[in-house]
């Protein structure tokens, strides 16, 4: 039994900030953000949650295919800016839906969320557990950026997308490797220091800025560029494939500079490689599959291509699949 992905789906908030906004906020310049990170705008979600964003993402997803939402056996929900601490957001998504008859939970692993969801959901259907599953990414990183902060809060924006998940009985089709990997020695690169067990909320926390983002981006992006093409090159090999068979890339959209190096060093066409991050900057959990809905909605994926996904984030956790779409 294999799992495929038999729809996608994506939403993002209307509101839209652009680099010229950002010039207002601190001391950058659309120049430097362009050259140095390739994003141009991002959206911002204003009164609305993160769950609604993920559920309008999974109307979009489960609406193409006609899917009833009582035919749903599972979702997850990969974020890291939940709607609050308990419960887990996927609940209030499965309610939105009405997916009644679906076990839902959320996964934390930062920007590599999306592809941890993707291969709990893998293994599910593997088993034989589940038929149907949705994997949601979204996020609001607009409530846990530093506006005062020029360094982290040019890179960050909201939305969500989804992908429906089906087993199926070829082997040959679906998701053929996926694989994922942490390292805990370096949680100092990028966290949100609280609230949490270690500082609660205080006057003391809030007048430090300890409840935004906190990044260490040189050092991020060095690693980020190793960790992807070898985990990559880990994930081709497991099915007999390697660079060269790729149709079609899709990275986790930090930065185009990090694509682009991984782009170099994996040596595949530049034009195979999905560049989305300059329409929505990072988007943490929800940047894999906003750019792989969005390569799917523009023709840029074709049936039988070999689709490699990957993801660097937080920190330090990384991902590979190999996919035949
Ligand atoms: O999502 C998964 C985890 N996160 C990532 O993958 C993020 C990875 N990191 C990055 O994308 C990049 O490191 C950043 C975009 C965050 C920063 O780019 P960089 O090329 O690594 O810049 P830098 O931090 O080395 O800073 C270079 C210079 C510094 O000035 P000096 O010391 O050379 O005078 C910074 O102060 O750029 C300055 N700078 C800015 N200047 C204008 C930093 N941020 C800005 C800014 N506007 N927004």
């Amino acid at each position: 039994m294999n799992a495929k992905i038999i729809s996608t789906g994506s939403y993002l908030p209307e509101k839209i900030l652009t680099n010229s906004d950002l010039e207002k906020m601190v001391d950058t310049n659309n120049e430097w953000i362009v050259q140095r990170t390739g994003i141009k705008v991002r959206h911002i979600a204003d009164g609305e949650s993160t769950s609604d964003l993920a559920y309008k993402a999974a109307l979009d997803a489960i609406n193409k295919i006609h899917l009833d939402p009582l035919d749903i056996d599972l979702i997850i929900l990969a974020t890291v800016t939940p709607d609050m601490p308990l419960p887990a957001t996927a609940l209030f998504v499965q309610e939105k839906l009405g997916a009644k008859n679906a076990f839902c939970f959320d996964i934390n692993a930062a920007c590599s969320g999306f592809m941890y969801s993707l291969s709990i959901a893998n293994a599910y259907i593997k088993s034989g557990t589940v038929k149907k599953a949705l994997i949601i990414g979204a996020e609001e990183l607009s409530k846990i950026t530093d506006w005062t902060d020029r360094s982290t809060c040019v890179i960050f924006g909201d939305g969500a997308a989804c992908v429906v998940l089906e087993a199926t009985d070829d082997e040959n089709r679906g998701i053929l490797d996926i694989r994922l990997k942490s390292d805990g020695a370096y949680t100092n690169l990028m966290r949100v220091p609280a609230p949490g067990s270690i500082k609660q909320c205080s006057e003391e926390v809030i007048k430090n800025r300890e409840i935004y983002i906190k990044m260490l981006g040189n050092e991020t992006f060095k690693m980020s560029v190793r960790h992807i093409a070898s985990i990559s090159e880990e994930s081709l090999e497991s099915v007999g494939l390697n660079f060269s068979d790729v149709d079609c890339m899709v990275c986790h959209q930090a930065n185009k500079r990090i694509i682009d190096a991984v782009v170099r060093r994996i040596k595949i066409p530049a034009e195979n490689a999905v560049i989305t991050v300059d329409r929505h900057g990072n988007t943490a959990a929800a940047s894999i599959p906003l750019a792989l809905d969005w390569a799917n909605k523009n023709g840029k994926i074709k049936e039988d291509d070999i689709l490699l996904l990957n993801s660097f984030g937080a920190s330090l956790t990384w991902a590979a699949s190999v996919i035949r779409w």
